[in-house]
């Protein structure tokens, strides 16, 4: 609001602040991901391609085509977030607008897009994200890793609070308890869900068309 623009245009403007920011993006993403692909890979298998949308810099992708060499792996993000780099075999980068169009793939990956987006806006992404995987019966499916906000105990509730703070100031986002999330989700015209794993104050939601 002081900036007279939303965060995402604050980025466009201001290249140090953008590599800043997606630089701390990818600190967190390595931190996450190792754990998620060790643990937790189950997620990822018979996906034969997955787009990660807002994926930044592209360490989740880089690290899941690393882990499953036969996996087609593409990262759609801002221009000033992708215009600038080159597909280098691992991982496709394309540079677009969530809200307009997501490369086909089985799956969708979102680390912590849909906390950044109020309910109507987090409908639009996922609607588009609808049209971008198959069926479930042909292996469709979205993967949220983001914040439900009560699954987990004091210490984390209070860590999943901070961060809605963070995100109703930032982006005029917000945390979502389980029922906020299947709201969005059935609003978007998904089925089903399913909360795999909880890692620390986040989880792992696969939503399924
Ligand atoms: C909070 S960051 C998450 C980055 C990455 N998924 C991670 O967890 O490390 C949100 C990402 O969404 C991207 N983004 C914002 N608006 C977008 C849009 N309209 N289309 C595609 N990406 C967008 C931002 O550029 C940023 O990389």
């Amino acid at each position: 609001m002081a900036h007279g623009c939303t965060f995402w245009e604050l980025t466009s403007q201001r290249p140090e602040f953008n590599k800043l920011f997606n630089h701390a993006m990818a600190s967190d993403s390595s931190f996450l991901c190792d754990f998620i692909i060790n643990e937790h890979g189950n997620v990822f298998q018979k996906i034969s391609s997955l787009v990660d949308v807002g994926g930044g810099s592209g360490s989740v992708a880089i690290a899941i085509a690393k882990a499953f060499p036969k996996m087609e792996c593409i990262v759609l993000d801002l221009p000033q977030v992708v215009g600038h780099l080159s597909t280098d075999g691992l991982v496709k980068f394309v540079s677009g607008d969530m809200f307009n169009n997501i490369p086909p793939a089985d799956a969708v990956f979102l680390k912590h897009i849909l906390h950044d987006w109020c309910d109507e806006d987090c409908i639009k992404i996922l609607q588009r994200c609808k049209e971008a995987i198959p069926s479930r019966d042909d292996g469709g499916k979205v993967i949220v890793v983001d914040i439900v906000v009560g699954s987990v105990g004091t210490i984390h509730r209070e860590l999943q609070l901070l961060v809605d703070i963070s995100m109703m100031t930032v982006t005029k986002g917000k945390e979502r308890d389980e029922e906020e999330w299947w709201n969005i989700f059935k609003e978007a015209g998904y089925i089903s869900y399913k909360i795999v794993a909880t890692l620390g104050f986040r989880s792992i939601i696969e939503v399924y068309p």
